[in-house]
């Protein structure tokens, strides 16, 4: 494959075709795609369009749903320098540890990139190479229901502590008549990548930090820090199912999805879905910021997001670039977030009726959206994971009610003192 299709460009080119005629190669191109909620259909449909368009063909791989179980897999496969995908959807969090592996995509772009949001640019440039175009953003977003919040006499909340108010009454209130699967607030408590995300938003609603600061100084242990973790421990078999911590994204929604929760902590996939036609939700669904750690606190959301690589060991790494460039385009971002709500990372795109329409909330939580918490994976760079994983599991040990939240920070510390180390 890799020997045709090097001889097309060459054809290609002795011809003297211009850009759009060498994309017509009739390569076979495959892509990882996620699969959480509708994800898998969307990337096929974008894909499969790519494909008519240029005369090439798609191969969709699905890949685990957990965002830490995908990148064992990404790592295993590019160590071994695996030809089986050529274009990575790569998490927010990973081009400092995936980076080596992919091209610069800025000899392809045209200049593309500068539409899209400048921060997740310079996330994906590793090097001063662009290892990765954006596909869309995320921030954590708080979702209530509407109808029961109304008929129990809740607003939506601002602090945390109104949200466990709230959620404690309406579920006590719903299962004295009758309603015995309701629980209070449902989130991602399993320990991975997904907990990382929560339990920074709660630190930094309460003023926290995140975890390690710009300047790579561990900053985790603090009293504002441990008493966001011992608040959210306090939910854990009260307002929260114990089953929240084996939570990831699609178990929570789950339980939303289905009536059985008050509150959740999703990101904003899942609005679409709860909005679907076969939703019991459809039509009661609220989305406001997450709630601020007390009057002194700040609403926050953990910035996450995905973007498109190409392999450096993609025997077509051409054609690969130009489905890279066509899934990212304005069009395809559009067509993304009025279907399912993902978010685009193309600031043009939150003015766009249409979009608005479909995803009220992309134009009132726009701050949210742009002024989100980044994990500390820039300055951490290949030592993220560890650090992410040493946090999660701390936090953990605290919602499962194995360690103080005051010990459990400070065992942390101690942890990533000895990851810095190694260096970062
Ligand atoms: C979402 C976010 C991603 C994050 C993951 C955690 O997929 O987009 O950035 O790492 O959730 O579960």
């Amino acid at each position: 494959m890799r020997h045709s299709a090097q001889a097309a460009v060459f054809a290609a080119a002795i011809a003297g075709f211009g850009a759009a005629e060498t994309r017509a190669q009739g390569v076979t191109v495959s892509i990882s795609c996620g699969a959480v909620g509708a994800e898998l259909e969307l990337c096929r449909e974008g894909a499969e369009a790519w494909a008519a368009e240029t005369g090439n063909r798609v191969s969709i791989v699905s890949t685990p749903n957990s965002t830490t179980e995908r990148l064992a897999l990404y790592q295993q496969l590019l160590a071994s320098g695996a030809r089986d995908i050529d274009v990575f959807q790569i998490d927010v969090i990973w081009p400092g540890i995936l980076g080596r592996h992919f091209i610069d995509l800025a000899p392809h772009s045209d200049g593309a990139e500068d539409a899209h949001f400048e921060a997740i640019i310079e996330n994906n440039t590793v090097d001063g190479e662009l290892k990765a175009m954006p596909w869309y953003t995320d921030a954590g977003v708080l979702y209530y229901r509407a109808d029961l919040l109304e008929a129990h006499g809740f607003e939506p909340p601002t602090t945390w502590a109104e949200m466990a108010e709230a959620a404690a009454a309406i579920m006590a209130a719903e299962r004295e008549a009758g309603n015995n699967g309701m629980w209070g607030f449902v989130f991602q408590g399993r320990a991975y990548e997904g907990l990382t995300c929560n339990a920074l938003e709660w630190i930094d609603s309460f003023g926290g930090g995140t975890i390690v600061d710009a300047d790579g100084e561990i900053t985790v242990n603090n009293p504002a820090a441990v008493e966001a973790i011992a608040t959210a421990a306090t939910w854990i078999d009260t307002i929260s199912p114990r089953g929240v911590l084996n939570y990831a994204e699609e178990e929570a929604r789950g339980v939303f999805q289905s009536g059985n929760a008050v509150f959740m902590r999703n990101w904003p996939y899942a609005w679409s879905l709860a909005q679907s036609d076969d939703s019991p939700i459809r039509g009661k669904v609220g989305v406001v910021a997450l709630p601020m750690g007390g009057e002194d606190g700040q609403h926050t959301g953990t910035l996450g997001g995905w973007q498109l690589a190409v392999s450096r060991y993609s025997a077509n790494p051409e054609v690969a670039a130009d489905l890279v460039m066509y899934l990212t385009s304005y069009e395809e971002q559009k067509r993304r977030a009025i279907q399912a709500s993902y978010n685009p990372t193309i600031a043009a795109l939150y003015e766009d009726a249409e979009v608005l329409d479909a995803v009220p909330f992309f134009g009132d939580l726009y701050a949210t959206f742009t002024s989100a918490v980044a994990r500390p994976s820039r300055v951490t760079g290949e030592n993220y994971n560890r650090v992410s994983s040493a946090f999660w599991n701390a936090v953990h040990r605290t919602l499962s009610g194995q360690q103080e939240a005051g010990a459990s920070l400070a065992a942390l510390e101690g942890e990533l003192q000895g990851i810095r180390r190694r260096g970062w």
